[in-house]
C-alpha cells in the first residue's frame, strides 16, 4: 500500500526513523521489499533522477507497483529523491509518487525559499508532501577546517524561517555527514547539538537525515579481498539513528550500503565460480542479502517491528 511520508512521519516522530532505500533495478526492488516484510517495517522507496534515467521512468514504476501486489502487506511511500523542478513536476503529475524531494541546497537562501515554495504549491493541490534541503552536505572534509566545516551546517535559525516561508513537510538538514562511502574523514561525527537546536525551534517538525549509509568495515573488507579497492571507505554508526530519531529525524537516507552489498556479492560470486555466466543465481543470492542488510538496518533505525502499528494508526 503506497502512502504519503506524512502519515508515517506522525506514527515515527520522536521514538524511530523510517529506512528510506533507493532502488534502480528489479533485484533491489525484491530484496527490499522482502526486507521490509521480514522484519515487518514500513518504508520508504526513493528514486532518484539517475534511476529514473537509468532503463525508463515506467519501468520503474511498473516494478513497484508490481511489488505491491506480490507484497500486499507491505505499507511505504514512493519518494522522488533530490528532485530539481522539473522533475519534482513530472512525478507530481504522474500521480505515483506520494512524495518528492526539491533540493534547490545549492542555491542561496532567498532562491532555495522560491523555487522550494512553488513546488509545494503545487504538490499541495495533488495531496503530495514534499522534502525540501537547507544546508549543505559533503563538505565536512579532512582539508576543511572545522569552522568552514560548521558553516555548511544547516543554521537553525534559518531552518525555522525556511520551513515557516516554504511550507514544506519535512526537511533535510545537514548535520556532518555525506553521500557516498567516504564520510567523516576529517574524523567528525554527527553534530548532535545542531540538530537538538534545530528541533528545539521546530518541535513536531520531521527531520530528515541523507548520507547516512554506515559502510560497514567487514563489507569493505570482503570487497577489497574479492578485488575491489575502496580503502579508507568510512560511514555513519547505525547506533546513532536512535538518538537522532529522538531529535525528530524521521527519515533516514541509505543508498550507498546496498550498493556494497551488491558490489560484495557479485565480486565474491565471480570470483568463486569463475564457470558460471547465468545471471540468475547471482541475482537470486543478491536479492536474499539485500533483504538481509534491510532487515538489519531497520532494526537500528527502529522501525522493525513497527508495520501493524503504523497500520493500525492509519486507520
Ligand atoms: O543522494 C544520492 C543518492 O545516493 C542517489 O544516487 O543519483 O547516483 O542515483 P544517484
Ligand atoms: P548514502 O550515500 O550515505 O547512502 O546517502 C544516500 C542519500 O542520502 C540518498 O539521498
Ligand atoms: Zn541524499
Amino acid at each position: 500500500m503506497i502512502v504519503t511520508t506524512k502519515k508515517l512521519f506522525e506514527a515515527a516522530y520522536g521514538k524511530y526513523a523510517i529506512g528510506a532505500y533507493n532502488v534502480n533495478n528489479l533485484e533491489q526492488i525484491m530484496g527490499l521489499f522482502r526486507g521490509n516484510i521480514d522484519s515487518q517495517a514500513p518504508f520508504i522507496i526513493q528514486i532518484s533522477k539517475g534511476a529514473r534515467a537509468y532503463t525508463d521512468k515506467i519501468m520503474l514504476e511498473g516494478l513497484i507497483r508490481s511489488a505491491d501486489q506480490v507484497f500486499p502487506k507491505a505499507i511505504f511511500a514512493v519518494h522522488l529523491d533530490h528532485g530539481d523542478e522539473a522533475s519534482c513536476y513530472d512525478c507530481i503529475d504522474s500521480g505515483f509518487y506520494s512524495s518528492v524531494m526539491i533540493d534547490a541546497s545549492a542555491e542561496p537562501f532567498e532562491k532555495n525559499v522560491e523555487i522550494t515554495k512553488r513546488v509545494v504549491e503545487a504538490a499541495h493541490k495533488k495531496n503530495i508532501v514534499v522534502e525540501a534541503e537547507l544546508g549543505q552536505l559533503g563538505g565536512v572534509e579532512e582539508h576543511v577546517k572545522v569552522d568552514e566545516a560548521n558553516a555548511k551546517l544547516t543554521d537553525p535559525d534559518q531552518a525555522k524561517k525556511f520551513v515557516e516561508l516554504t511550507g514544506c513537510d519535512s526537511l533535510a538538514c545537514a548535520i556532518g555527514t555525506s553521500h557516498g562511502a567516504f564520510k567523516f574523514t576529517g574524523s567528525q561525527g554527527l553534530h548532535f547539538d545542531v540538530l537538538s537546536e534545530i528541533q528545539k525551534r521546530l518541535p513536531g517538525f520531521p527531520l530528515v537525515m541523507h548520507g547516512s549509509s554506515s559502510v560497514p568495515q567487514e563489507e569493505v573488507a570482503r570487497i577489497n579481498a574479492a578485488g575491489g579497492n575502496l580503502k579508507g571507505a568510512k560511514g555513519v554508526d547505525a547506533d546513532q539513528f536512535l538518538q537522532a530519531a529522538k531529535l525528530g529525524v524521521t527519515k533516514i537516507n541509505i543508498d550507498t550500503d546496498g550498493r556494497l552489498v551488491w558490489t560484495r556479492v557479485h565480486r565474491e560470486y565471480f570470483r568463486d565460480h569463475p564457470e558460471n555466466f547465468d545471471l540468475r543465481p547471482i541475482g537470486k543470492e543478491f536479492m536474499a542479502e539485500y533483504a538481509k542488510f534491510i532487515a538489519a538496518k531497520n532494526v537500528k533505525l527502529g522501525s522493525a517491528g513497527q508495520l501493524e502499528a503504523v497500520r493500525k494508526y492509519l486507520g
